[in-house]
């Protein structure tokens, strides 16, 4: 089966409902990065970082996946299909994708402040401030901040190297090293972005499709037009 590799951003999450982060009512627009999403704010005031993710996770609970999480499960039918997504949602895994790669973490995960390979779920959408790990140090999000290493970054790498096809959908292309993991697509594999922005494609070496719609709409048709191509 054809390798697609599937690459996402907050903007394939934006019709489920949940907010992006650069865009005009993006999540940077309400949070300063560096009072919520940095190991110094988790050290100087980690009630406010906890609540920030509390607020996310709640949030997450009552969302749903959208056309463009399940047009992307659904690809597997037919494709043997691997999403690498910046997102902390589990949509992807929600719509039924099986092979789900998360670059920046989980918000449905909690780990050791201690050992960061000792990762646990979360019951309901509360993290308390002083919840601690199964080995007594306290607990924070499994989200890598910025300024932390990406730890999934060299697995990623390992999945893009593979593409036969690549799609884009709904990233800004703005944080790095996520970024620029597109300049591992092997030369020759077609990129579509679908995206109703103007992403950051400097990265990208490759023929880029651009469809300029939003995922809802953008992922169904390209989905649709992979698979007629195929039967042809
Ligand atoms: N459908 C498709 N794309 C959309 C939609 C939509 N309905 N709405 C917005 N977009 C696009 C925007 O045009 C933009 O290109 O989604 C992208 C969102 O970009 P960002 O808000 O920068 O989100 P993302 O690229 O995922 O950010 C990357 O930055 O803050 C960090 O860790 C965080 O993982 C995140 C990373």
């Amino acid at each position: 089966m054809k390798k697609i590799v599937v690459f996402t951003g907050a903007g394939v999450s934006a019709e489920s409902g949940l907010a992006t982060f650069r865009d005009a009512d993006g999540l940077w627009a309400q949070y300063r990065i560096e009072d919520v999403c940095t190991p110094e704010a988790l050290a100087r005031n980690r009630a406010l970082v906890i609540e920030f993710y509390n607020k996310r996770r709640k949030e997450l609970l009552a969302t749903l996946p959208n056309a463009a999480h399940v047009a992307i499960a659904q690809l597997e039918e037919q494709f043997d299909v691997e999403v690498i997504t910046q997102n902390v949602d589990d949509l992807h895994e929600r719509a039924g994708s099986t092979k789900v790669l998360h670059l920046h973490g989980e918000l449905k995960k909690l780990r050791s402040e201690k050992n960061p390979d000792l990762i646990v779920p979360i019951d309901g959408w509360e993290q308390t401030l002083d919840d601690k790990a199964p080995d007594g140090s306290l607990l924070r999000p499994h989200i890598v901040f910025f300024g932390e290493s990406v730890p999934m970054y060299d697995a990623a790498v390992r999945i893009m190297q593979g593409a036969e096809l690549v799609i884009v959908v709904g990233t800004s292309l703005a944080v790095y090293p996520a970024a620029s993991l597109l300049r591992y697509a092997p030369s020759g594999v077609p990129v579509f972005v679908v995206d109703p922005g103007e992403p950051d494609c400097t990265a990208v070496r490759n023929t880029i499709y651009h469809i300029k719609e939003k995922a809802g709409k953008g992922v169904p048709m390209l989905a649709e037009k992979l698979i007629s191509e195929l039967k042809r």
